[in-house]
């Protein structure tokens, strides 16, 4: 429908707004306009019948002849420059009638009048002022009752036509319509003047959107102006930067994940085909197997890493938070480690509070952090590197550490061991322990920091004692 466009509902609004005020003028204001004009005619004619009566009435009585007469009432309406009439009044059974003695215009036939201002105003006794129909129109009257010994013996009226008046209104009415005529064209082109730009703004936003959603995050939203399109612009395009970002960073995860998964799977097919040679010797048989049972082992952590982190990013991974007792915890993990501490011929060091650290938190989750911590504090460590894990509390806030007296991390590499698959490069993770460690930190409301220099590298696992209250 056409109303669905922007311009044409502003022009239709502009029009309206015109409208009305065309309406309003021509059916209220006219009216009472014209109303006014009449009662300004009535009370001029008033006037000139008060003012210009009075030879008139001296005349009654006396024994004028009828010329005489006649030529008194044509000299008022000279003087009064309006149509005078002399009514007589009888008084007969049926109360007061008036007769017209003598008329100014006498070329007009005056038969058609009736004169009822005239009726009114001998009954009354005062003048009396109204509008009677004639075949020129509508004529306002003015009547004024003139005594003889103390009774209304006649009546003079001062008439004069409306049409001025009317004509006048009409004038008017006609220039409102023109004037409203005009208004109504401007309007309408104001209104598409106005929206135009405004329509093709948005129809350029609109258009980058579709981009967007098409996929082509290289749509761009032209700011233009600040006002609210402009803004919108703004933030579209904001918006649209960050889309082109996560696009990015989605493309780049999942083409590393593949390229992860892919790299143990060929493996493990090369050594499964040599596996079913017939003629392999127990040794390398063995060493083939060792090599399988270690991609495989490489497969299942790196697959469970890559549910956990995408169940995180989803925010799908549940907690169960409960009241815990950090050390303990610690306790465990260091325990888990053993082996591997001997293999490595490091030693590692606990150093726990005499009193209990408690914290609510997801014990399970916590333990995953430390494995992470303490697993990366021995792989990318030279052997014998000692490590350290110490917990303590203060300012309701629960602090973990674990360190250890490696050669530390690159400074330019310190920001990005937080990313997904980032890896130094020599050692066989697949570089997603960090990010999961630093996931769970913020999902249990906690941190995950580093500081490194050579010779001690810190990681910092804070958590809050008490969940924060949602
Ligand atoms: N204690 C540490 N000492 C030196 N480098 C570390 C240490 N912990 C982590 N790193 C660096 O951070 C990178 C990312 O660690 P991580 O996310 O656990 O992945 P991965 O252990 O699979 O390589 C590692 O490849 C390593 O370069
Ligand atoms: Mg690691």
């Amino acid at each position: 429908m056409i109303l669905r466009s922007i311009s044409a509902r502003l022009a239709l609004a502009f029009l309206v707004v015109a409208g009305v005020a065309v309406g309003v003028i021509t059916l209220y204001v006219l009216p009472s306009l014209q109303d006014r004009l009449q009662e300004q005619k009535l009370a001029s004619l008033k006037t000139a019948a008060r003012t210009y009566s009075r030879p008139l009435r001296q005349a009654i009585g006396s024994n004028l002849d009828e010329k005489a007469i006649d030529s008194e009432v044509r000299a008022a309406a000279d003087r009064a420059n309006a149509r005078v009439t002399l009514l007589g009044v009888t008084r007969g059974t049926e109360g007061l009638t008036t007769y017209v003695i003598s008329d100014s215009a006498e070329e007009i036939d005056i038969s058609d009048l009736s004169f009822a201002v005239a009726l009114e105003a001998a009954k009354a006794g005062r003048v009396v002022t109204g509008t009677e129909a004639s075949d020129e129109g509508r004529l306002g009257q003015a009547a004024r009752p003139l005594r003889y010994n103390g009774r209304v013996a006649r009546v003079v009226v001062f008439s004069s036509p409306l049409s001025d008046v009317n004509e006048t209104v009409d004038l008017i009415r006609r220039r409102i319509l023109v004037a409203g005529g005009l208004a109504v064209v401007v309007a309408l082109l104001v209104g598409v003047l106005v929206s135009r730009p405004l329509s093709l703004r948005i129809r350029r936003l609109e258009r980058g959107a579709r981009q967007v959603t098409a996929g082509d995050f290289g749509a761009r939203f032209p700011v233009g102006s600040r006002d609210e399109l402009g803004q919108l612009a703004r933030t579209l395009d904001e918006m649209q930067r960050q889309l082109a970002q996560l696009d990015e960073a989605r493309k780049r995860f999942i083409a590393t994940a593949s390229h992860e998964l892919r790299t143990p799977i060929f493996s493990l097919s090369g050594f499964v085909e040599l596996l079913l040679d017939e003629d392999l010797d127990e040794e390398t048989r063995r060493t083939f197997l060792v090599q399988v049972r270690d991609q495989v082992a490489r497969l299942r952590t790196l697959t469970t890493e890559l549910l956990d982190l995408s169940r995180l990013e989803a925010g799908s991974l549940e907690l169960r938070p409960e009241r815990t007792d950090v050390g303990t915890i610690v306790r465990a993990v260091a325990s888990e480690f053993l082996p591997a501490l001997s293999t490595h011929g490091s030693h590692l060091e606990l150093r726990l509070p005499a009193t209990t650290v408690e914290a609510v938190c997801d014990p399970e989750r916590v333990a995953q952090v430390l494995r992470i911590l303490v697993d990366n504090a021995l792989v990318h460590t030279p052997p014998g590197t000692d490590v350290v894990v110490a917990a303590s509390q203060a300012d309701g806030r629960v602090a973990l550490a674990v360190r250890d007296s490696g050669p530390g991390i690159r400074h330019a590499d310190v920001h990005r061991i937080f990313e997904p698959f980032y890896t130094s490069g020599d050692a066989p993770g697949s570089g997603l322990g960090l990010a999961i460690a630093h996931e769970l930190a913020e999902r249990m409301h906690g941190r995950l920091t580093v500081e490194s220099q050579p010779g001690r590298t810190t990681f910092s696992f804070e958590l809050p004692a008490r969940p924060p209250t949602e």
